[in-house]
């Protein structure tokens, strides 16, 4: 990273406070089935461990998102305009952002916003050393709490919202339909390019959450080393163990960590009881078809301008208008 490019930046910083992280890890493993935010597995290393993911023979979704961006970023930047503020939900190392500042004409500004303060820094820093005058405003946010859209030196002719990686399947449906309506109906996006996963056969999609070299467990479970970390929690990591499934019927992948034994865990003065092979849900990754993903944007009131997928319908990229 360079240092000189991390002072010129000025940091949105609006990370979730340890109150609010206690507070939802506590709630989650009180209640039944016990269930944790999936934003939470993205601490400095879970999103160096996600990084790794993306990298994995058996992980499909970034090799096919990126092969239909870097195929279509031409239509893309068309239809987003010259000048445009381009806001991307998520950004982690904005990799495939690239594809898409190649090809913007005379972007106006680039905010990504992300909960992982580290890897945000070190992303936008990259940035600007690689994109010069292009103005880049990284926040840090949680952001379901809503966008705060930073002012710009250059007013922007449009504002798009990008929100690849298929993040969007982390929410439940319902959750995802009233996230989109938000920025369907809210002042602040013009249109929204949105990467969304496809149904796929399990025999697809099960190895690419559980990958032979362990690397997503590692990232699953250090979600358990974060809370001992910053919760001062005392979970034995060696007593849960990753276990990803697909469940066809709700067409989602569902990311556990497993109770290997009946166990007690100290969260404060908390203890949280676990019954052997009782699992914490970390992650729900829903897999879209693309008739299912263009009524729910529908229904959230966009209107759907494009849709891009590769050969064989493993992934798709929405371009949704107001
Ligand atoms: C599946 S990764 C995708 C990363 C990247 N956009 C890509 O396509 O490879 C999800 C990203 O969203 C971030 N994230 C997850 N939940 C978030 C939330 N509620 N608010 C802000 N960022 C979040 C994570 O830190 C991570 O960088």
């Amino acid at each position: 990273m360079n240092p000189s490019a991390v002072d010129e930046l000025t940091l949105g910083d609006y990370l979730p406070r340890f109150e609010s992280f206690h507070a939802q890890v506590a709630n989650g493993l009180m209640r039944r089935p016990k269930m944790l935010p999936a934003k939470f597995l993205y601490d400095k290393t879970g999103s160096e461990l996600f990084e790794r993911i993306c990298g994995l023979r058996e992980y499909y979704p970034t090799r096919t998102e990126m092969g239909i961006l870097s195929r279509y970023a031409g239509e893309l930047a068309d239809l987003c305009g010259p000048q445009c503020m381009l806001i991307e939900l998520g950004s982690g190392s904005s990799t495939k952002t690239r594809m898409l500042l190649d090809r913007l004409c005379e972007p106006a500004a680039y905010v990504p916003v992300d909960i992982s303060r580290e890897q945000l820094i070190e992303a936008a820093a990259s940035l600007c050393g690689d994109y010069g005058p292009l103005e880049i405003i990284p926040v840090c946010a949680d952001y379901t709490d809503g966008l705060r859209t930073p002012a710009t030196r250059r007013a922007a002719r449009k504002t798009i919202v990008f929100f690849p990686g298929s993040t969007i399947g982390n929410f439940e449906p319902d959750e995802a339909m009233r996230f989109l309506r938000g920025y369907a109906h809210g002042g602040g996006c013009d249109a929204m390019i949105v990467g969304v996963d496809l149904r796929k056969p399990r025999s697809v999609l099960e190895p690419a959450y559980n990958d032979a070299a362990g690397v997503t467990a590692a990232f699953n479970l250090n979600l358990l080393r974060r809370i001992n970390r910053e919760l001062g929690a005392d979970f034995a990591l060696g007593r849960f163990y990753h276990r990803a499934i697909y469940n066809e019927h709700a067409g989602r992948i569902e990311m556990h960590l497993v109770s290997r034994t009946e166990q007690a865990v100290r969260l404060g003065r908390t203890r949280i009881m676990f019954e052997p092979g009782e699992p914490i849900t970390t992650e729900h990754s829903y897999k879209y078809t693309l008739a299912g993903f263009a009524n729910l944007a529908v229904c959230a009131g966009f209107e759907v301008g494009r849709v891009w997928t590769d050969p064989r319908q493993w992934f798709s990229v929405f371009y949704l208008k107001r």
